[in-house]
């Protein structure tokens, strides 16, 4: 057993913890960054990346039957699931191992290795036996500053014992081999919407578990509405108000039990998809030798420079709260990176922009109608639907909208929600207007590119104020 001394140490390589690691590298921070299982954590190995592949490969399979009226017709497609879960494991592969390169190039050490907090500043590392069963002798990190970089992991609902094969959670949907006939999701969240719809697309029955009135219930209502419609278009169906018990097997099928509106019913399953949230890791790696601070949801909690109540001890990402999302954690490393570096950096952010890979798209940066209106604010909104734009035509995607928000008094611009095509793209645009304090004629007087989607922008920011060019203004 050696005893390693470090600047900082970064428990966890995920999209919080390993860019944090290359910013101390940058910075010439002294860094060690420790992981147990593949650099990227669950966004490029069991979420965010794999699942953009399926749905991009499963997109090109509807679309190509649903070509026709646009005068282009293809035999009828097929789908290999073993080799397209191959091309996603390829993309994983080539994302995965960029990370450890760019660590490693920062100047910054990567370790693979579970690690369990001693004590202040005080961690050890248990390395994995090699393929003759034997592992490195554990060492002992001395580190003045560090980072808890651990994420979260699924909620598990009692009845729904995860088997990854009939009961399934995010991961194990992300790697069916197979298109199940029906798929029963507990959960009508992004990861049960934007998983449900992937294998929908290959023609499986989908029916959406839902315990609240709606889908996506942190998403705007009217654009959330959208979703929940496509999915019943494509035969599937959207039951809300219903609490999932548990299943029994009967005739090959698993038949999941719910409790909608007062009644008991049941629901037929090849695959069931469990996701009802996600929780943050904070226990069997000796946090709590720390006496670091949980909240009372189980986030570690923190300060706007990432600072725990225990000194020189930070958390980024999931574990220490919500939104759950990657851009969020890679913020929250780079702004803990900056601080250790002895920046006076914090974490301000005014917009995180949330993005959900349904069909349509969903995006959104800044505030919905009603936190606007909670916050105080007389507003006016700007809309713009896709189903005018030429762009939108022309690539035969026309559901969908594009909504600005904004301050009535001064024009400031306060959210923006987009539902169609490319959302997840055009929502930067809003993201940028929010961080920059914009203005809707900020927005309304820059020259956009013809034909984009893009337009749609700006054609919503020229409608809240009553400018609006290609749809009727309101008299103002
Ligand atoms: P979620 O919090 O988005 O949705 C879970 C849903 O399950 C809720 O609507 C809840 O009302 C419902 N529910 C809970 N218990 C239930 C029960 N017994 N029966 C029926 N419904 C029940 O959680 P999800 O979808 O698991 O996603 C987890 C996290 O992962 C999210 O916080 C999200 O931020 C992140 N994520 C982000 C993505 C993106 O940015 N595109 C993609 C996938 C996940």
């Amino acid at each position: 057993m050696a005893t390693i001394k470090k600047t900082a140490l970064i428990i966890g390589a995920g999209t919080g913890g390993y860019p944090c690691a290359i910013r101390l590298g940058q910075l010439g921070v002294d860094a060690m960054l420790v992981e147990k299982a593949e650099p990227g954590g669950v966004c490029l190995n069991w979420g965010c990346i794999p699942s953009k592949a399926l749905i991009s490969a499963t997109k090109l399979y509807h679309k190509a039957q649903h070509a026709e009226h646009m005068g282009v017709s293809f035999q009828s497609p097929s789908v290999d699931m073993p080799k397209m879960q191959g091309w996603k494991a390829g993309i994983i592969k080539k994302l995965t191992g960029g990370v450890k390169t760019l660590v490693k190039g920062a100047g910054t050490e990567y370790v693979t290795a579970t690690a369990e907090i001693l004590g202040p500043g005080r961690v050890k590392l248990v390395y994995p036996k090699d393929e003759k069963g034997v592992a490195k002798p554990d060492d002992i990190v001395e580190c003045e500053h560090l980072v808890i970089a651990t994420g979260s992991q699924p909620i598990v609902i009692p009845g729904f014992e995860i088997d990854q094969d009939k009961v399934r959670d995010s991961t194990g949907a992300l790697e069916l081999d197979f298109v199940p006939e029906h798929m029963v999701c507990i959960g009508g969240g992004i990861i049960g919407l934007e998983l449900g719809q992937t294998f929908q697309r290959l023609g499986t029955k989908l029916t959406v578990l839902e315990g609240m009135d709606r889908v996506l219930g942190p998403c705007d209502a009217d654009l959330a509405k959208l979703v929940a419609r496509k999915i019943k278009q494509d035969g599937g169906e959207v039951v809300t108000k219903a609490m999932a018990k548990g299943y029994e097997t009967r005739e090959g099928k698993l038949w999941v039990r719910a409790e909608v509106g007062g009644e008991t019913k049941e629901y037929p399953a090849d695959v069931v998809l469990v996701a009802v949230g996600r929780r943050p890791v904070t226990k069997g790696f000796g946090l709590e030798r720390l006496g670091v601070t949980i909240d009372e949801r189980g986030f570690v909690s923190v300060d706007a420079r990432q600072q725990t109540n225990v000194a020189k001890v930070y958390a980024v990402g999931d574990v220490c709260g919500q939104p759950m999302l990657a851009h969020k954690a890679s913020h929250e490393g780079e702004v803990v990176a900056e601080v250790i570096a002895g920046k006076k950096t914090v974490n301000d952010a005014r917009s995180i922009p949330n993005v959900v890979f349904t069909e349509p798209e969903i995006a959104s940066a800044g505030m919905g109608e009603d936190e606007a209106r909670a916050a105080g604010h007389e507003i006016e909104i700007g809309k713009f639907p896709f189903s005018i734009s030429g762009r939108a035509m022309a690539i035969d995607e026309t559901d969908g909208f594009v909504k600005v928000i904004i301050d009535k008094q001064d024009t400031r611009v306060l959210g923006i929600h987009v539902v169609g095509p490319e959302a997840s793209d055009l929502i930067s645009e809003g993201s940028l207007a929010i961080e920059m304090g914009a203005f809707a004629e900020d927005i309304a007087l820059t020259i956009h590119p013809h034909p984009t989607l893009g337009e749609a922008v700006m054609e919503a920011a020229k409608h809240a104020i009553g400018e609006a060019i290609h749809v009727g203004n309101r008299r103002r």
